[in-house]
């Protein structure tokens, strides 16, 4: 959770001094994209021998030594192997003297053993860049030898490659972009959140359709006039993906997941003034199977923090309340600890202020711990209890801080503020999951964080937007499938009261995208799993961990639930107040994942649930994922079709990649949206359920593949990648809320289809629904409970007209009707009042109406914007899962009848006006007011 910032009153003088000093790196990077080779620091080594199929143990240290042979017959050139097993390579490279020489590994795979000259330098398992210091082993005189035994997973075992570096001082073409005095001038400048993949064309067969290529940023910091001693971190909150980064020439490390952040103390390598900061990354190798970008693409930012401060992530506060009485108030505990760090070379007297404040920021319970601390790090821990509380919940998302100050002696060293929530949470065998209490079916989506026009660098408001989406149709829980989310995505779950299942999917090491059977955890992926759940455990709308999701070879094995153990006791070690889950699917044999975890986590399956039950007594219960329903927004026309002989019978335009939005259509693991939410409402024990998915996103276009069909981004979304809702979303809304709901589809514009019998449905909550057609009844029908109602109706152009009504209370009417063809386009903005600060945005909705101002839902305009004023296009989207057309662009064709253009404002206060134009209709514009934001 970002730290705030704090200041310091010294005497009378109030001399507002920040004591954790928090810039943001957002503005200002040079960006290129490289095709090809790039020049590194320090001397490649070249001339591997390798030497694969060995069946006996291989002398590493004898291989090692200079001059060594084994059978030279037996070494071929270069450096990887075939699938499984191991390989053996060597390489010499003369001496010299070097000050700190290292040697680099990049994109290895997957374990290596590193031996020098007879010395073993250690073994790394995984893909990102590592490095060994050399030390002693290094001989500046004489030939030096490498060798390396290489441990190949499920892919080829494979040597990336290997450069030799004085690390204090590195041998820097002026050509390579770590160098400061590379030139960058003819690079791009961008801002990040940026993903450079969805500036690409659309043109390559694929599931996406988008090509990646590796790419540099560059940015100069200034370093921060700290005062001395002060530690200097730099924190990406996320870099798709195996990152590297160098400052000022010097290596500082490499990750390589794309979903968690890196960060770094760069005290020690900060020169006064300028400094260059360079970052390359390569998004080639998918860590998913979904669009998932390449860029930095979430916040990058700096911290000064005295030397004596509260740790990274340092703060833990949870609160345990034993008796949630009527769910809004209550006793509580407040568990705290702090981690802090003295970072000094002196032992200090240290007095820690521990405060808890209620919303309007009344302190309700103090504590303080004076201690005497040694260089080096310290725990402290306390419990405030507090006589009443008002608790957290998805109704009342009231969050408290816990304030956390830092005194050297007495001055005023740091000062963190932690939001968190009190609340209590259950998983309950016999009555699902509990908030407080009382009983609340988790009424999930999954979702991927990727959107139309922007791809994965999800501006904040955007995402609040998305969340907004959700919420509107019933949401209260979110699976952050399959991986962490934003660090700005849980802050607004915390606020708007949306439960979440936090989620990290990998197991293994290396980032692939299934495991191996003999897969080992790397410490790759358990640091970063140690990172998210440091990140995330103080937020209050996570109430459950996943831990993995459909790892096939091992899932259903006491492998798989081995691998998951490690994951819990990792877990609950760090966290140890939220249960435990795991997406499993298929099997959900009795030693496999689902016995190792807290609470069973189904995928699919629906005719499993019951005996899946009886096979965990008194396990707790939730369906992970469901559904999968696939449908292109507003289409209705086609045919039944199987991809297939034996898969599902599905109806849409094959050829043309598209299929009904009429429900019933899903792939063979899928069900219909009625099925899955009655699947779930009939059983009381289930703690509820997440739909695959809320929105659609880029990649994974089930059932189809380019080049058959030219589709290119999901068909299971609720709503589509622009945030349009398909028909799907008022079934939930009748039965997830309790807003009355009363909606008719499809559209009528069936031209020369006059006579034919068209399916009309009826999503409603209404106990009864009466149809018309041009005024004429087609029949009263009772509305079964989480069901639908449907009509065969002959088609004629007009007006068809349903009329909802209860005995609870009013009814309601909707109608549509056939329209004419376009005549004017309109815009419309989610909010006409933005702040100006470069972030902000409008997601403005694009259509078109007849002469009648009526929607045309079957339009398919070219829409041309242009923005005056300060403001820019951030993007463009139809939610049209076969669309090529760029996502970086200020026009666009309609879907459906629907088009999106988010506009985000500059840090620039005025008025934006967009205007949009049509060919021969009439053009709309619309006006925005970018507000200075508030002293
Ligand atoms: C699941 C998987 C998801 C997505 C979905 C599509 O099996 O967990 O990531 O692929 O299927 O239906």
């Amino acid at each position: 959770m970002l730290a705030l910032i704090g200041c310091v009153f010294l005497g009378s003088v109030a001399e507002a001094e920040p004591v954790r000093q928090v810039l943001s790196l957002n503005k200002g990077w040079s960006f290129r994209e490289v095709r090809g080779d790039t020049d590194f620091p320090g001397q490649r080594i070249h001339g591997w021998t390798k030497r694969e199929g060995e069946t006996g143990p291989v002398d590493m240290v004898a291989l090692s030594q200079p001059g060594a042979v084994f059978a030279p017959d037996q070494w071929a050139n270069g450096a990887s192997s075939t699938k499984g097993g191991f390989v053996y390579v060597r390489a010499e490279t003369k001496g010299r003297t070097m000050k700190a020489p290292e040697l680099h590994f990049f994109g290895s795979n997957l374990e290596c053993e590193v031996f020098l000259n007879g010395t073993r330098l250690g073994r790394h398992i995984g893909r990102e860049l590592f490095v060994y210091a050399l030390g002693a082993a290094w001989r500046a005189d004489g030939p030096n030898a490498i060798a390396v035994k290489i441990k190949s997973g499920k892919y080829d075992g494979s040597l990336g490659e290997v450069r030799l570096v004085d690390a204090e001082n590195p041998e820097m073409p002026a050509t390579s972009p770590v160098n400061p005095v590379f030139d960058d001038a003819s690079w791009r400048r961008v801002d990040v959140p940026h993903d450079y993949v969805v500036e690409g064309e659309i043109n390559k067969t694929g599931e996406d359709g988008y090509r990646r290529y590796q790419a540099w940023y560059r940015r100069t910091i200034t370093a921060p006039e700290a005062l001395p001693g002060r530690r200097v971190w730099l924190e990406f909150d996320g870099v798709y993906r195996n990152s590297r980064y160098w400052l000022n020439g010097r290596l500082l490390g490499g990750h390589g997941s794309g979903y968690v952040g890196r960060r770094f103390d760069i005290t020690d390598l900060l020169a006064p003034g300028a400094n260059t900061l360079a970052v390359t990354l390569n998004p080639g190798v998918a860590e998913g199977w979904w669009y998932d970008g390449g860029g930095i693409y979430r916040d990058v930012r700096l911290v000064v923090v005295d030397p004596v401060h509260v740790a990274h992530e340092g703060v833990f506060v949870s609160a345990t309340v034993p008796d949630p009485g009527d769910g809004k108030t209550a006793p509580a505990t407040v568990a705290v600890s702090v981690e802090l760090q003295n970072r000094l070379a002196a032992e200090r007297r240290v007095t820690v202020r521990f405060e808890i404040l209620d919303p309007k920021g009344e302190t309700l319970a103090a504590d303080s711990e004076s201690l005497l601390f040694a260089p080096g790090e310290t725990q402290l821990r306390k419990s405030l209890p507090l006589a009443r509380a008002a608790l957290w919940s998805d109704q009342t998302p009231v969050l408290h801080t816990l304030r956390t100050r830092v005194f050297d002696g007495d001055r005023l060293a740091d000062e963190v503020s932690t939001p968190f929530g009190i609340r209590k949470i259950e998983f309950d065998a016999e009555r699902g999951f509990l908030l407080n209490g009382r009983k609340v079916v988790l009424k999930g989506v999954c979702l991927h964080e990727n959107h139309a026009g922007v791809g994965i660098a999800m501006p904040r408001r955007l995402v609040e937007w998305r969340l907004e989406r959700l919420k509107s149709f019933g949401t209260n829980a979110i699976r952050c499938s399959h991986n962490a989310y934003s660090p700005d995505f849980y802050e607004l779950c915390d606020r708007m009261g949306i439960l979440v299942m936090d989620e990290f999917r990998q197991f293994g090491s290396g980032y692939p995208s299934k495991v191996d059977i003999d897969t080992e955890m790397g410490p790759d992926v358990l640091a970063d799993v140690a990172q998210q759940v440091r990140r995330n455990r103080n937020h209050p709308s996570i109430v459950i961990w996943s831990l993995c999701n459909e790892e096939g070879k091992v899932q259903n094995k006491p492998r798989g639930a081995e691998l998951v153990r490690i994951y819990k006791d990792l877990v609950d070690r760090l966290d140890g107040t939220r249960p435990t889950t795991g997406a499993v699917v298929g099997g959900f044999s009795a030693d496999g994942v689902c016995s190792a975890v807290d609470v069973v986590g189904m995928n699919y399956s629906i005719p499993d649930y019951d005996k899946v039950r009886a096979r965990f007594p008194g396990k707790p219960f939730v369906a992970t994922e469901a559904v999968s329903e696939l449908a292109s927004r507003g289409f209705y026309d086609g045919q039944p079709f199987q991809m297939k002989p034996n898969e599902p019978t599905l109806f849409g335009d094959k050829d043309r990649g598209h299929l009904g939005a009429y429900p019933g259509n899903f792939p063979g693991w899928g069900a219909s949206s009625e099925d899955g939410w009655r699947a779930i409402a009939d059983r009381p024990w289930m703690a509820g359920y997440f739909v695959w998915t809320g929105f659609d996103y880029k990649g994974e276009p089930t059932p189809f593949k380019q080049p058959a069909q030219p589709s290119v981004s999901s068909y299971f979304g609720i709503l589509d990648t622009c945030g349009f809702p398909k028909d799907s979303y008022w079934y939930y809304k009748a039965w997830w809320t309790q807003e009355p709901v009363l909606h008719v589809f499809p559209h009528w514009n069936w031209p020369g289809k006059e006579g034919v019998e068209i399916p009309v449905w009826v999503f409603s909550n209404h106990e009864n629904v009466e149809l018309f057609l041009n005024g004429k009844s087609l029949g009263k029908k009772s509305m079964p409970r989480n069901s639908h109602l449907k009509w065969m109706v002959p088609y004629a152009p007009g007006r068809l007209e349903a009329i909802g009504s209860s005995t609870k209370g009013p009814g309601m009417k909707t109608r549509v009707e056939t329209t004419g063809s376009p005549a004017r386009v309109v815009l419309a903005p989610d909010r006409a009042r933005l702040k100006a600060d470069g972030a902000d945005l409008a997601w403005v909705a694009v259509s078109v109406l007849d002469e009648k101002a009526r929607h045309v839902p079957t339009a398919t305009n070219l829409v041309r914007f242009s923005v005056k004023g300060p403001g820019r296009i951030l993007g463009v989207g139809n939610g049209d899962p076969t669309g090529h057309e760029p996502d970086k662009a200020s026009q666009r064709s309609l879907f459906s009848g629907y088009a999106m253009v988010p506009v985000q404002t500059l840090e620039q206060a005025g008025e934006i006006e967009l205007v949009a134009e049509s060919d021969g209709l009439a053009p709309a514009t619309v006006r925005l007011a970018a507000e200075s934001p508030r002293p």
